[in-house]
């Protein structure tokens, strides 16, 4: 497991920081801010002088370390461009705070800390707070999660430094939940990146048992006993082919307050497509696809340890999909926990049987509000790419707050419509619903349509994080492997849900 970061705040001039590496930002096409130019001044005058040479011109994610560092409590700095000041963003500041932690990370240092850039405009300083504590802590920790000889060190402590004039208790605030978040986060990337040989239907029911444990939420684990006593066949007939059983994991966070939030996760932890195989180069990195039901968990973990005022029901649907002697067959036809049957034409559309049934399963326990979450298509990454998240919805003011949440975490989402009329694309000619489109277009959009077939009246929002779930390749912003994407979406959703 991840070793666990302490993070705390610091008020005070930068020069005062005690850290192996002192980060701050400089923006592009400017004289670096108040709280930065003291700091050089006790430096000696080492950034202004890079700055007025062009060394350091402050381009977003440009990285300039300075290792022989007198006249400060730090033993080095690192100087991050932000961009220019008014474009800079959440996303932006969470990217540059990573890019540096990453860039650094691999010697082992204990003490990392950041400086809090001033006056960035439509951002306030919690805001700021939030972002560089979250962006470090992803910075910090790589894939190679099994490796001998590690790669990337974990320091003990990261600090972020702010001038004696930002406000103290919001700060401090905001730094705990970017502490609790970017765990949450860590927690998400190191399942996706657990290898499916570790990772299977039951080792995640059991990890799950431990979070909930540990937060003192409660968890429930079915079977595939319990799951047929519950009429859950679709998603027994995806987990046939494997010699793995399924699980269901339903976890219940009660805040306080009326109303209680849906969390549905696909828990696909290895996709070979059954009988409808994948190629080599589709399979490789199928352990991605319980991305969903990771982000459920993470989200609950974060929920339950910030103690938000709200009801959180989880609830991750995991399965294993291989190809075997006993695996579900393309025509065969299945009744879901509703009653509505389904024909099966294609079994590496798996996703959508198991979410039928957990989808059920969340809106007859009255969750007021659904979201779902899962790497369902590949269209959805033809249409978005492979940064974007994909939003289907019956409930046009429920997708807003979702993607109100997106935005306020700095995570990106983007609309696909609903109209009626591509409901005809999962007509079958036996069944009353086939598990996929039929052609080759809209099949993101087909895939969520079989989805609200199993929601009811919930207002409902599905992501589609097929994309945004796994980065084939690293970036100097982020590692490869899981990202452990939209679990800061659904903390803020959480946050700002009642
Ligand atoms: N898990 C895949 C979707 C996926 C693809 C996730 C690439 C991440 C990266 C899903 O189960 C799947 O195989 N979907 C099919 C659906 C099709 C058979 C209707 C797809 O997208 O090809
Ligand atoms: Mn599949
Ligand atoms: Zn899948």
């Amino acid at each position: 497991m991840i070793t666990a970061m302490r993070i705390s705040c610091q008020f005070g001039p930068l020069a005062d920081v005690e850290a192996d590496w002192l980060i701050v930002g400089i923006c592009e096409k400017e004289g670096p801010s108040p709280s930065v130019q003291e700091l050089d001044q006790a430096l000696g005058g080492a950034l202004v002088r890079l700055i007025e040479k062009g060394d350091i011109a402050g381009k977003a994610k440009e990285l300039t370390p300075i290792l022989d560092c007198k006249g400060v409590k730090a033993a080095r700095v690192l100087a991050v461009g932000l961009g220019q000041r008014d474009k800079i963003d959440t996303a932006g500041l969470i990217g540059a705070a990573a890019a540096a932690a990453k860039s650094i990370t691999g010697k082992a240092y204990n003490r990392l800390a950041i400086g809090l850039p001033e006056q960035t405009p439509g951002m306030d300083a919690a805001g700021v707070a939030w972002a560089l504590g979250v962006g470090l802590q992803q910075g910090c920790e790589g894939p190679g999660i099994r490796k001998n000889k590690p790669e990337r060190f974990t320091p003990k402590e990261l600090v972020v430094a702010a001038p004696s004039t930002a406000p103290r208790d919001a700060v401090e605030q905001a730094a705990r939940r970017a502490g609790v978040e970017g765990r949450a986060v860590s927690l998400a990337r190191e399942l996706v990146n657990m290898p499916p040989c570790d990772l299977y239907p039951e080792s995640f029911a059991e990890r799950a048992r431990q979070v909930a444990a540990a937060t003192g939420t409660e968890c429930v684990v079915w079977d595939e006993k319990q799951l047929l006593a519950e009429r859950m066949n679709a998603l027994l007939a995806v987990a046939r082919g494997s010699d793995r059983p399924p699980r269901l994991v339903v976890m219940r966070y009660r805040g306080g307050g009326a109303k209680s939030l849906g969390l549905v996760g696909k828990g696909v932890t290895f996709d070979s497509g059954g009988l409808s195989l994948k190629t080599n180069e589709q399979m490789v990195d199928m352990k991605c696809d319980m991305a969903g039901a990771a982000a459920v968990l993470s989200a609950l973990q974060a929920v339950a340890e910030l103690k938000l005022p709200v009801n959180v029901l989880g609830v991750m649907a995991l399965v294993e999909n291989l190809p075997s002697g006993k695996a579900m067959k393309l025509g065969d036809v299945f009744a879901a926990r509703n009653g509505k049957t389904i024909e099966v034409l294609n079994t590496d559309a798996e996703g959508r049987l198991i979410l039928s049934d957990a989808l059920c399963y969340a809106a007859d326990q009255k969750a007021d509000h659904l979201v779902d979450l899962a790497t369902l298509t590949g269209a959805c990454m033809v249409a978005l790419g492979t940064e974007v998240a994909g939003v289907m919805s019956n409930d046009e003011k429920w997708s807003q707050r979702v993607l109100a949440a997106a935005h306020a975490a700095g995570e990106r989402a983007w609309p696909l419509p609903m109209y009626p009329l591509y409901n005809e694309m999962i007509k079958s000619d036996v069944a009353d619903m086939k598990n996929t489109g039929g052609s080759r277009y809209a099949g993101a959009i087909s895939a969520a349509k079989f989805l609200e077939e199993f929601v009811g009246n919930v207002p409902w929002v599905h992501l589609d994080i097929a994309g945004p779930a796994w980065a084939e390749k690293e970036s100097a912003t982020r590692d490869a492997g899981g990202t452990g994407c939209f679990v800061r979406t659904l903390v803020e959703l959480a946050r700002t849900y009642s």
